[in-house]
């Protein structure tokens, strides 16, 4: 079947050259794009709706969430709004909620959890283990996430337990957790931090995950300088997030990952800003213009998590993002959607497993649309906190 929606005031397609259409229309067939352009041109479809001159751009592509989980943190972000900093320790506590809860109210939680970032617009969405941290609960959380996500990243190198000795840990992470969750995921991170694991440790943990066939992303750099970036480019992961202190030699580095990617189209590593969480953690933000100056490709994703970010609402972090990064709304939307997918290497689309591209609009990609109640995406930074969502498709169907 396909459908017409036409009447669209202001179109941002995510395209690589950052195309914007005005009185715009797009056609759907099944769950693919069939055709986008002019609203005078658009062809008939089975269906049709008129957006009434509202603005239209891709569903948003969160590619860093860390949905699996039970248990409440207020306590720890009341504190920490008091004035205690951040600190990997919260972490235990939402490992001993989630180890408590049945699969039952672990997957309602989840399903919860994705409703309400759907609601908000966004149509593709990767979410994380790591507060399961023994080998059968991290497998629990992949098994139930893989069911729920669109992707699903194994993330046993979260924290070491309380009590573990970390090497111990590191060995059961590259060993027989990898081996239990690997059926689920497409994806390893590592927590690269004071207070989480080392260098080497996570250098241990990016090679085995390597080495099973994961891609890799690596949670970099958050709360002081340290190794993750470099280890980020070394391992050719596809994000390092995060990214809020970093030195020159980072930037660079960073940069050096996309000299191929105008030529070749071959991507580097994704910056992946997180605004929510450096709010709620009080951490500056990353330096996203000069990464953008660099040629670096930015994502923005919500983080989305009980300790440092509860919050799924991606058009939050894309007004946070133009209101206190300086990124243009343009770019920050460009970030939240193809940057996004560009992150999840989901861009492009892959024939071999029927995969179409995500977080850009245009004929053949996934049909992931957004209309909001606003004459253009400027109403995303300009309303802050207004909720804007008119419209929703997700695969060529209406999900709002
Ligand atoms: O991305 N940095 C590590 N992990 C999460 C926080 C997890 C938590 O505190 O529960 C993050 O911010």
């Amino acid at each position: 079947m396909s459908v017409l929606i036409t009447n669209i005031g202001e179109l941002l397609t995510s395209d690589p050259d950052g195309t914007t259409l005005r009185d715009a229309a797009v056609v759907f067939e099944g769950e693919r794009i069939s055709w986008i352009g002019p609203a005078a041109h658009a062809p008939a479809a089975d269906e049709s709706h008129d957006a009434g001159g509202r603005a239209g751009l891709p569903g948003w592509v969160d590619s860093h969430t860390h949905l699996v989980f039970a248990g409440d943190r207020t306590a720890e972000f009341e504190a920490r709004m008091a004035g205690e900093s951040y600190a990997a320790g919260g972490i235990a506590v939402t490992v001993d909620a989630t180890r408590a809860a049945g699969d039952y109210d672990l997957t309602r939680l989840l399903l919860a959890r994705v409703a309400e970032a759907a609601a908000g617009g966004t149509t593709y969405l990767e979410t994380k283990t790591g507060y399961g941290l023994d080998v059968e609960q991290e497998a629990r959380s992949a098994r139930i996430a893989a069911g729920v996500a669109d992707e699903v990243t194994f993330l046993g190198a979260h924290l070491v337990p309380r009590g573990e000795d970390a090497d111990h840990y590191t060995d059961l992470v590259c060993g027989p957790m990898l081996d239990a969750v690997r059926p689920y995921v497409r994806w390893a991170d590592v927590f690269c931090e004071t207070g989480a694991f080392t260098a080497e440790q996570s250098r241990r943990v990016l090679s085995a995950s390597a080495a099973a066939g994961l891609g890799l992303r690596v949670h970099g750099n958050q709360l002081g300088p340290g190794d993750g970036v470099a280890l980020a480019v070394e391992f050719g992961a596809a994000s390092v997030d995060h990214v809020n202190h970093l030195t020159d030699d980072d930037v660079e580095a960073l940069a050096g990952t996309w000299a191929g990617f105008a030529a070749r189209g071959e991507p580097g590593t994704v910056a992946t800003c997180l605004p929510a969480c450096d709010l709620s953690t009080r951490q500056p933000f990353p330096p996203a213009r000069r990464l953008l100056g660099a040629g670096v490709q930015l994502a923005i994703a919500s983080n989305c998590n009980p300790g440092t970010s509860f919050t799924s609402s991606m058009a939050f972090c894309v007004a946070t993002a133009v209101l206190q990064m300086g990124l243009t709304v343009q770019e920050a939307v460009r970030a939240a959607t193809f940057g996004g997918a560009l992150a999840l290497r989901r861009h492009t689309g892959d024939d071999e497993d029927g995969r179409r591209a995500v977080g850009s609009l245009a004929v053949g990609h996934r049909a992931d649309l957004q209309l909001l109640d606003a004459p253009s995406a400027t109403h995303l930074a300009y309303r802050p906190g207004m909720p804007l969502v008119h419209a929703v498709w997700r695969a060529g169907s209406r999900v709002r």
